[in-house]
């Protein structure tokens, strides 16, 4: 019989402990090569910023590629997990809000990847993240997110879970609820006999909300793509990787 423990907290020490290995598959030469090489072609010579970085996963390796990389991250766990890796020293992260903290200068840009957008829950909240990336850009600068298209094809009148894995050592499964544009990934992994449950709710929106976000900000939008390969946004995208400008 599996034991089942209760929710872990949310980016506290246990979350940061496993994160690397939760999601090892995104630290895999296909999928960070193309995104360090997607944001580091929009860096010029200028400084980048990262929203909410964790462990460092995109920072350090945009940092090795020679990119003066600075960041903004909330959970101090996830950033003490980054400062035990090679080259973290050349990466300064503040702890604070990416919707509201401000670090010195100017950035040619900002990034927030892997769906963490949806951690702000709510659309003041997103809207002050878009407002605050802008403030950081000089003219000409850019703000990248890398997000989810929501599931709503995939829910049939009446139903608000997707699963989105099911696998030997995790059952990943999205609860929707519509009506307040919420979603809710349950995590279960499960090892030697024990579940671990990881509950992350997120607020969800559409493309053309996150462009008219970017226009509140005072910035326009200049690429869309389905990924960081740079493959066409299509009605059958699952995620999208948007870049605005600041003018
Ligand atoms: C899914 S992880 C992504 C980490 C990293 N960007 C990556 O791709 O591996 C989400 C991260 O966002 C951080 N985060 C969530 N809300 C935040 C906020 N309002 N301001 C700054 N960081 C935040 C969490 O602490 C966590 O490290």
């Amino acid at each position: 019989m599996t034991e089942t423990t209760g929710p872990r907290e949310l980016w506290g020490e246990g979350v940061a402990a496993d994160y690397d290995a939760s999601c090892h598959e995104l630290y895999e030469p296909d999928v960070l090569g193309p995104t360090v090489e997607f944001l580091a072609g929009l860096v010029d010579s200028g400084r980048a910023l990262e929203f909410a970085g964790g462990t460092g996963r995109v920072a350090l390796a945009l940092s090795a590629h020679g990119v003066d990389v600075h960041g903004i991250e909330m959970s101090q766990p996830m950033v003490d997990q980054m400062m035990t890796k090679p080259g973290a020293e050349l990466v300064p992260v503040t702890i604070g809000d990416m919707a509201n903290t401000r670090v010195d200068g100017e950035f040619s840009l900002v990034y927030l990847v892997f769906n963490t957008i949806m951690n702000l829950r709510s659309q003041d909240a997103q809207v002050e993240c878009f407002r605050n990336a802008a403030a950081h850009l000089r003219s000409g600068g850019c703000f990248v997110i890398e997000v989810m298209v929501p599931a709503l094809r995939r829910l049939p009148p009446g139903e608000r879970f997707v699963p989105f894995d099911v696998s030997a050592d995790h059952i990943g499964i999205d609860e929707y609820d519509v009506v307040n544009q919420m979603l809710t990934s349950h995590h279960h992994w499960i090892s030697d006999g024990k579940a671990e449950i990881f509950d992350s709710p997120h607020r969800y929106a559409w493309p053309a909300e996150y462009d008219l976000m970017a226009r509140i900000a005072g910035l326009d939008l200049a690429e869309r793509w389905s990924g960081w390969q740079r493959d066409p946004f299509t009605s059958e995208s699952t995620s999208h990787v948007s870049v605005w400008r600041k003018p």
